[in-house]
């Protein structure tokens, strides 16, 4: 499975993508406002940080302006993916993106059936959107697994990207559920690699060691 990190603040791609724990970023508007910067300025720099790809969303609602925007979008890196959301325009305007070779992730996934239509749409990227499910007690991975079941009995080729990850579970379930990608927040990617037993450990081995009074250097 590969790893996004959820983000628009840059020192925390650089951190990230140092660990070499990084194949790519989303944002979305909520971010970027978070994140108090120029949009454009933010995309840019975060692809000169990472080789992957970089979603960066539109704002416009209506197919001519998420063209316009995300044509402009695209011009600032060939790994920007324009982020559309699931609506009949979002749609649309995915097409004209797959017809140019520009990869698209079709966003604020909540169904089964919004996931069929991007993957007829052509999208490289479907965002379901897990956290904002289990948020209304509904099951966030169930819609994961069904996606999965239903891109692979008809081979579509558009990747699942597991989004509004909370937590370490649902870093996992997304991972045994089958997904491509997840975008995962800073935070989480963090958390992932925390053990109590890893940190005692390493506490006995360091104090044997000291005890030795060896040196490997
Ligand atoms: C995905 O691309 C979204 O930016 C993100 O995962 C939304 O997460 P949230 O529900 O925690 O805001």
């Amino acid at each position: 499975m590969k790893f996004f990190v959820d983000t628009a603040v840059t020192e925390e791609i650089r951190e990230l993508a140092d660990y070499g724990l990084l194949d790519g970023v989303t944002t979305n508007p909520s971010l970027v406002a978070k994140a108090g910067r120029d949009f454009k300025e933010v995309v840019a720099e975060i692809c000169k940080l990472i080789n992957g790809p970089v979603s960066a969303e539109v704002a416009a609602t209506h197919y001519e302006g998420m063209v316009a925007e995300g044509e402009r979008l695209a011009e600032i890196s060939d790994t920007v993916v324009i982020k559309l959301p699931v609506t009949l325009d979002g749609l649309k305007a995915c097409r004209h993106f797959v017809d140019r070779g520009i990869r698209t992730n079709l966003t604020l996934c909540f169904s089964a059936n919004q996931a069929l239509l991007v993957a007829k749409a052509g999208a490289t990227y479907v965002s379901p959107f897990i956290g904002r499910l289990d948020d209304l007690n509904l099951d966030g991975m169930e819609l994961i697994r069904d996606i999965r079941t239903m891109y692979d009995n008809y081979g579509f080729e558009t990747q699942i990207l597991a989004a509004s990850i909370r937590s370490a579970n649902h870093v996992r379930e997304a991972a045994l559920a089958g997904a491509d990608v997840a975008t995962i927040p800073t935070s989480v990617i963090k958390g992932l690699v925390r053990h109590p037993l890893t940190d005692s450990g390493l506490e006995t081995f360091i104090s044997d060691w000291a005890a030795t009074g060896q040196s490997i250097l």
